[in-house]
């Protein structure tokens, strides 16, 4: 590669070309010859998701094959059937707690801190419009939200709220509280994930709040970035941010003998936002575990079915944003230079090479995420950098 480099770096045009669709050729091959195949980061729709290929297979070249296949399944057995009464009963029970829980007095000090940290970047919206949720599991309370907690949960507190399934009495105190208890399974199949994403919008809905932004607890959130761009925007308008992480609209049938229908969904791993005005026409949709039943009929992940929801049913289309990065694309891409532009990180540690944003040195000691240096480059005077 640094061969090929050197050569056209005398045609200097050639060169940022290159040193742009180069790598990026040598992801794709990469991921399509090598991960694909043994099913390593198939995961076209959830990091949370790597169970069953069935429920998660969602690349590009590997989601036709698979989804065909769950679907003549599911035909085959006389069309779809929809998920059964007593197991949405059961859920819609247990997020009774949920609504109770965000109810929660949020004028701390602390509150007070970080609002004015983003009050600064922002005019219309402010940090206290947003409604930021993050997706986990008890299973990565310690491996992932661990630094999420440590780094930029610290510049929304108040505005940040954890989907989880189990209590966890030092996430909880940690969080002030910010820990809710879905009650969901903790499996990683399809309908586990669209219940936790169901409590997440069910809770949005019934907040003030003016944005939803969702994202994986693999994530890091440039808060006061996305802040900015939001209020660029009006939550008046139906808006659906995110960033897609196939090529092209995805193309299924959702019942049989019907014409295949053509959508356009953000990747949950990269986090996205919706309006409040595009949320409201979703409800019908999604609220009271209906996201959950439609997941079930649909067989598609949550993130998946939001998109349908969104482009289909509701007729508006993803805004995609580049600035959202999730562990499906080549982090190595992004410019170090441009940080600050950037809404959202990822990372994957479990490829043969560490996916990981391309941080400037020094790295900070222990920090394979990359999560840590990032927090302390954006913001060099929160507490967690002074003691490093
Ligand atoms: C809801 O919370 C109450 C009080 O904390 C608890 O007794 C009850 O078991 C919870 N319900 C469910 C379904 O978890
Ligand atoms: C929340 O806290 C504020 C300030 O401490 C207080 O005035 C208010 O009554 C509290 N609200 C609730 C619902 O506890
Ligand atoms: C943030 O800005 C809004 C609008 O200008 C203002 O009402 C609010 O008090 C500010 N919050 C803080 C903590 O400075
Ligand atoms: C959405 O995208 C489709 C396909 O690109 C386009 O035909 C349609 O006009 C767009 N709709 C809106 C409301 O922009």
């Amino acid at each position: 590669m640094l061969i090929v480099t050197m050569r056209l770096s005398v045609t200097n045009g050639l060169l940022g070309i290159t040193l742009i669709v180069f790598p990026m050729f040598l992801w794709t091959t990469l991921y399509q010859t090598l991960l694909l195949p043994i099913g390593i980061n198939a995961v076209g729709a959830s990091p949370l998701c790597n169970g069953p290929a069935a429920d998660c297979a969602f690349s590009s070249t590997f989601h036709h094959f698979k989804l065909e296949q769950t679907q003549n399944k599911l035909y085959s057995d006389d069309g779809v059937q929809p998920l059964d009464d007593k197991y949405e009963q059961e859920v819609a029970k247990k997020h009774e707690n949920v609504s109770r829980v965000l109810s929660i007095n949020e004028t701390t000090a602390d509150a007070r801190v970080a609002m004015e940290q983003t009050n600064k970047s922002s005019t219309s919206t402010h940090l206290d419009d947003v409604f930021l949720s993050v997706k986990t599991t008890h299973k990565y309370h310690e491996a992932r939200l661990r630094i999420v907690v440590d780094t930029w949960f610290r510049l929304a507190p108040h505005q940040t709220y954890f989907f989880t399934d189990k209590d966890d009495q030092e996430l909880i105190k940690k969080t002030g509280g910010h820990m809710v208890n879905t009650h969901c399974s903790d499996g990683h199949g399809r309908q586990d994930l669209c219940c936790k994403m169901s409590a997440e919008f069910d809770s949005f809905l019934k907040s003030s709040k003016k944005w939803f932004c969702h994202f994986d607890d693999d994530n890091y959130v440039n808060v006061p970035q996305l802040v900015k761009f939001l209020s660029q925007k009006s939550w008046k308008k139906d808006y659906y941010f995110g960033k897609p992480s196939i090529p092209h609209p995805l193309e299924i049938k959702i019942a049989a003998n019907t014409r295949p229908v053509k959508f356009n969904f953000a990747t949950g791993g990269a986090g996205f936002c919706i309006s409040r005005a595009l949320a409201n026409r979703m409800s019908p949709y999604v609220s009271d575990m209906r996201l959950v039943t439609l997941c079930g009929k649909i067989i598609l992940p949550d993130d998946v079915t939001i998109g349908y929801i969104i482009e289909n049913k509701c007729q508006v289309n993803l805004t995609r944003i580049n600035e959202f990065h999730s562990h499906l694309e080549p982090l190595r891409n992004i410019n170090p230079r441009t940080l600050r532009d950037q809404l959202t990180f990822s990372y994957g540690l479990s490829d043969p090479r560490p996916n990981i944003v391309p941080v400037p040195e020094p790295v900070l000691p222990n920090d394979p995420t990359r999560f840590m240096t990032i927090h302390c480059i954006l913001y060099p005077e929160s507490e967690v950098c002074k003691k490093t």
